[in-house]
């Protein structure tokens, strides 16, 4: 098999975790003997300085002829906000119909959690954040702005096409896992989306007569994410709810420098991209002191979307290898560098001494 990823390093510490990253990619494919090609493409802060451009529509074709997309971070404050996340990130994210964002919150063995006492047993769940609707749409706008009447409105777009299928592919990754599903909403004031979603997890409860389902107010899953996480297997919830609870959940599981994700197009009709939750920390950018284990374990989600399983779990498995080893999930107390956490999870890739023969096998995304 032969692969072509497409590389968006962007901003701050984006290129710097991105980079480690395609080491371990490139360790996986060597050992498991598939090829891997990767086309970097120059998007974000310093072309958009340069030329104006966020996303040709050329590049956008271009990338989507691609098996699947790394990307770094994007955002820098030269920018105005919302320029690049909305201009390339979301419009990638809604153009190629990346409707799952999958988040797993999942403490590893020898990192130390925020929360007294957690245990990597207590934490292992998987956010699947709706990702193409809700709050993100761009619904809205304003009226007499720069007057004392300025109005502005920002609505939430919640269709039963849209949520249906996130809660159909929340299900089915919930039967392959613990067979528990949450869905997390704000029922309770948010009337008219809360309803479709809850009656829509009903109905397609019904398909699924093996997953159990439950629901939490998303006020109290920011409890329960940090008190009870292990009530959690998965967890489906609507876009910006998922932002805000993943870095909640990064928290918990030691910290942004930590956390994956993918953005999912479960059709294949385009390619999905996978990325770090974290930004593109300006305030540690060009130091090497970004943890690249969040972007590296983004690329085993990629690897394992591919089809590559036991190149994504080798990926994993390295990583909980390395990561006993740092002192700290950021910053000079990590006692590596960037680029050095980089090589010594490449090199437990490679090495088979460091993939335990019974390491879990991926579950596929
Ligand atoms: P951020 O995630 O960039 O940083 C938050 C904090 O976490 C900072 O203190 C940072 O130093 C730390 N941190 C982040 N990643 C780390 C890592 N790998 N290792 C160690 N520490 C790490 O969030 P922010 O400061 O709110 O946003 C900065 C910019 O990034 C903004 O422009 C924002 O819009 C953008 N952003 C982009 C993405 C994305 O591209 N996916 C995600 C979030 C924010
Ligand atoms: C994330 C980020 C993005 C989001 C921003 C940068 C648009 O915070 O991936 O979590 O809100 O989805
Ligand atoms: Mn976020």
């Amino acid at each position: 098999m032969s692969y072509r990823l497409a590389v968006i390093g962007g901003d701050g510490v984006g290129p710097e975790v991105t980079a480690q990253a395609l080491k371990a990619a490139h360790a996986a494919a060597d050992r498991y003997g598939f090829a891997m090609s990767t086309t970097d493409y120059d998007l974000g802060g310093r072309r958009y300085l340069r030329t104006g451009e966020v996303l040709p529509e050329a590049v956008e074709a271009e990338l989507r002829g691609h098996d699947g997309i790394l990307l770094g971070a994007v955002g820098t404050p030269e920018v105005p906000p919302g320029v690049l996340e909305r201009g390339l990130l979301l419009r990638l994210r809604f153009a190629f119909d990346q409707y799952v964002n999958l988040r797993p919150v999942r403490l590893y063995d020898g990192v130390r959690s925020p929360v007294a006492g957690l245990t990597p047993e207590r934490c292992d769940m998987v956010i699947v954040r709706e990702n193409t609707e809700g709050l993100y749409a761009g619904a809205g706008g304003v009226v007499y702005r720069g007057t004392p009447r300025e109005v502005a409105t920002q609505e939430s777009l919640n269709t039963r096409h849209g949520v249906e299928r996130v809660v159909r592919h929340a299900f089915a990754l919930a039967a392959r896992r613990r067979s528990r599903l949450t869905l997390c909403h704000k029922t309770n004031v948010l009337s008219y989306a809360g309803d479709l979603w809850q009656r829509t997890m009903d109905e397609v409860a019904t398909d699924h007569p093996g997953v159990s389902t439950d629901y939490v107010h998303v006020d109290a899953m920011c409890l329960y994410l940090v008190t009870q996480p292990e009530r959690f297997d998965v967890v489906v919830t609507d876009n910006l709810f998922g932002d805000i609870v993943t870095d909640l959940g990064a928290a918990v599981q030691g910290g942004l420098g930590v956390a994956a994700s993918g953005n999912l197009n479960p059709t294949r009709s385009a390619p999905s991209m996978f990325e770090p939750v974290h930004g593109s920390a300006p305030d540690i950018a060009g130091k090497g002191l970004a943890n690249p284990v969040a972007a590296v374990l983004s690329a085993a989600l990629c690897l394992s979307h591919l089809g590559e399983t036991r190149a994504a779990a080798a990926v994993e498995a390295a990583v909980a290898a390395v990561l006993p080893r740092l002192g700290a999930m950021a910053g000079p107390e990590m006692g590596y560098s960037t680029e050095e956490i980089g090589d010594l999870v490449a090199q437990a890739v490679v090495s088979p001494a460091a993939v335990p023969a019974d390491a879990p096998a991926d579950k596929g995304v």
